[in-house]
């Protein structure tokens, strides 16, 4: 394969912009937009805001494709699932719905909790740590691995892959601004994960494992096995999606409750409320801002027209704050119910992902306010939120010892 540079700058990049003016505090911006409904960012892109265009444009995927969307960062075919539309996609998630199960999560919960103790015991007795690059990245990044089948010592490369893809040039300490530059590092990058998982495949084939690298070796559809380059799709994919996401939720949860000691009392005196803390925490944070997609024919959303070819954006984030779903959306009501947010999207992209996200972001609460029920920001260290996707990096956390 070739990686040359064909794509031009992501034009879905501004309607990202759109709701990331200050990753601090995004809530009052994704009001606005709501308030919106449709928004209209000049000729040919449109971001969709409110719960009711979301919902209008994610539960429509033929008229609002993703395979159109041109989701390109490093991959030189459409992600699978992620970006290939029904009735295929549907073939691949009756693939991969089992292996990602709530039954499957329930057999990981122990797995799940003896980590979460373990990288606690390497800091406990510290009385403080920089909880993002001690647990937030390695925690999640540990369990994903192995259910995956790569091995942990190659955790270090599979992050400065993802970090190269996401964020490129980050991992040689600059942050490249211009658009081809960063095309062909994505590029460059993206083969870099192909050969890896390749080498991967091959040792897999001879020697089988319990694990979803073999699985997708013997996955068929439709009675026949899926072809080398259908399993990097998917691979490809899950390495960003697996690698990130738990994380930057991790940093942003950690982040509200070293700030608000009464919120994280709640959890300490009724563990029982943790799992809908958890939902409350993934709408307030909302760390993945929006999902891509185009419309394949003229339509019209909530009385705004929108033509084929126009590059449309689903605010999964401002559709989160708006209040025909959710009553006082600007505060966070651990015990919110009904909580149907979309942190996770909606429709039949709705994250593969979730209910092990969800059991990761659970046991750490449950875990961590057991061992650690009181902790503070280190005096000096400020909180450096992160755009696009929301994060924080270097979230530095002190506590009482002995
Ligand atoms: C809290 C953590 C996570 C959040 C907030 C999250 C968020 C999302 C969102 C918003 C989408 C929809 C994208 C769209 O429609 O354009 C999505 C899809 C997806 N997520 Fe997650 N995700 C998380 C964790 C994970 C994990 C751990 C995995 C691991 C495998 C994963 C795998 C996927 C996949 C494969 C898709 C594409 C599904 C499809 O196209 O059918 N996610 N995720």
């Amino acid at each position: 394969m070739s990686a040359e540079v064909e794509n031009e700058e992501c034009e879905y990049t501004d309607l990202f912009l759109e709701m990331a003016v200050d990753p601090a505090a995004p809530w009052e911006r994704y009001q606005a937009l709501v308030e919106r409904g449709v928004v209209e960012k000049g000729e040919g892109k449109v971001l969709m805001a409110s719960r009711a265009a979301v919902e209008a444009a994610c539960r429509n995927p033929k008229v609002f494709a993703i395979d159109e969307a041109g989701l390109f960062m490093g991959n030189v075919r459409s992600f699978k699932p992620q970006g290939i539309d029904p009735p295929l996609q549907t073939k691949y998630r009756k693939i991969l719905d089992p292996l990602f199960s709530p039954k499957k999560m329930d057999l990981l919960e122990a797995d799940v909790a003896a980590r979460v103790n373990q990288f606690i015991d390497a800091f406990i007795d510290r009385g403080e740590c920089n909880f993002t690059e001690e647990f937030a990245i390695p925690f999640p990044s540990s369990v994903f691995l192995t259910i995956m089948g790569l091995p942990y010592d190659d955790l270090d490369l599979l992050l400065r892959f993802k970090d190269d893809i996401l964020r490129p040039g980050s991992s040689q300490g600059e942050l490249l601004t211009d658009p081809q530059e960063r095309l062909q590092f994505q590029l460059n990058t993206g083969q870099e994960i192909y050969a890896y998982y390749e080498a991967l495949l091959d040792e897999r084939q001879i020697s089988p494992q319990d694990d979803i690298l073999t699985h997708l070796l013997h996955a068929e559809i439709d009675g026949d096995r899926l072809t080398r380059e259908d399993i990097l799709d998917v691979c490809f994919h899950f390495l960003l999606a697996g690698l990130d996401t738990v994380t930057d939720n991790l940093t942003c949860f950690f982040a509200f409750l070293v700030q608000h000691p009464d919120y994280r009392l709640q959890l300490i005196e009724n563990p029982a409320i943790i799992p809908s803390a958890v939902e409350e925490l993934l709408r307030w944070e909302s760390v993945v801002p929006a999902g891509m997609r185009r419309a394949t024919e003229d339509v019209e959303v909530l009385g705004c027209p929108i033509k084929a070819g126009t590059a449309v954006s689903l605010g999964w984030a401002p559709s989160n704050f708006d209040p025909a779903q959710f009553p006082d959306p600007l505060e966070v009501r651990f015990d919110r119910q009904p909580n149907r947010h979309f942190a996770f999207g909606a429709g039949v992209h709705r994250c593969l992902g979730s209910h092990l996200a969800r059991r990761e972001l659970r046991v750490t609460l449950r875990e961590w306010h057991r061992r650690i029920p009181e902790y503070s920001l280190k005096p000096g260290s400020k909180l450096e939120y992160q755009s696009l996707m929301r994060s924080v990096e270097n979230l530095m956390l002190v506590w009482p010892t002995g």
